[in-house]
């Protein structure tokens, strides 16, 4: 088990090498799947497991960005890259199952390979529909199960060391049936494949759900 100090120098060591993560093929093959969730959201917008920020350039200007984050470290890194004249940004630490924040006060959410991340995914999704505004829109990404026998079977053979080496993501959540049995409304969700990612991570599921 994680001591704190075990947890610490984990989350600081994955908050490092997320800055280099998405470079090369992989970053050119998520700029598409990145404009059609952050680059969809307006108004009041709440992006939820934000990393070091590799969605903050795709917003559309003139929005207002909460950035929430749970690893102090990627915060470390997220407010160094907040932009400072298209659109109004700020960065809290916090966790996805309690929000900090009222009833219906965001337009949208956004929440990109983060969701199979969270420790309880049903208590985010009831926080999200809690924090969105009637209509407000969830924009999401994330790992799903692969079709394939044998790549379902090597994404539940490395799913441990996975999760141990990402802080938590989990290869095989059913994000779109999660987002539907919360009650979200008008879920469109398109299965797609991430090139330049691992076997076992380039499957996805991209989407939206209303409130
Ligand atoms: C795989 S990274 C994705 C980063 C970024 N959204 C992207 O698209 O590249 C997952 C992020 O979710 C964060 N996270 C995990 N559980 C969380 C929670 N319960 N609340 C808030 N953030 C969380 C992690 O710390 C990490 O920064």
């Amino acid at each position: 088990m994680d001591t704190p100090l075990f947890f610490a120098s984990r989350s600081r060591l994955y908050a490092f090498l997320y800055n280099f993560r998405f470079y090369g093929r992989l970053s050119r093959a998520l700029v598409q799947h990145r404009k059609t969730t952050a680059g969809l959201a307006t108004g009041k917008i709440l992006e939820l497991g934000p990393g070091t920020g590799a969605n903050l350039r795709y917003y559309r200007k003139s929005v207002e960005v909460i950035l929430l984050e749970i690893n102090p470290y990627m915060i470390k890194s997220l407010v160094k890259k907040l932009p400072v004249s298209d659109y109004h940004s700020s960065a809290i630490r916090g966790t996805a199952e309690t929000l900090p924040f009222k009833d219906c006060v965001f337009d949208s959410v956004v929440v990109t390979l983060a969701l199979a991340s969270m420790d309880r995914l049903n208590f985010a999704l009831l926080e999200i529909l809690r924090v969105m505004k009637k209509n407000g829109n969830l924009y999401f990404l994330e790992h799903v199960n692969a079709p394939d026998k044998r790549i379902r079977f090597l994404q539940k053979s490395i799913g441990k060391l996975w999760g141990f080496m990402t802080c938590g993501d989990k290869l095989n959540c059913n994000i779109t049936e999660a987002i539907h049995t919360v009650g979200f409304d008008h879920i469109n969700s398109n299965d797609i494949i991430i090139e330049g990612a691992f076997p076992f991570t380039k499957h996805a599921v991209i989407g939206s759900a209303r409130k």
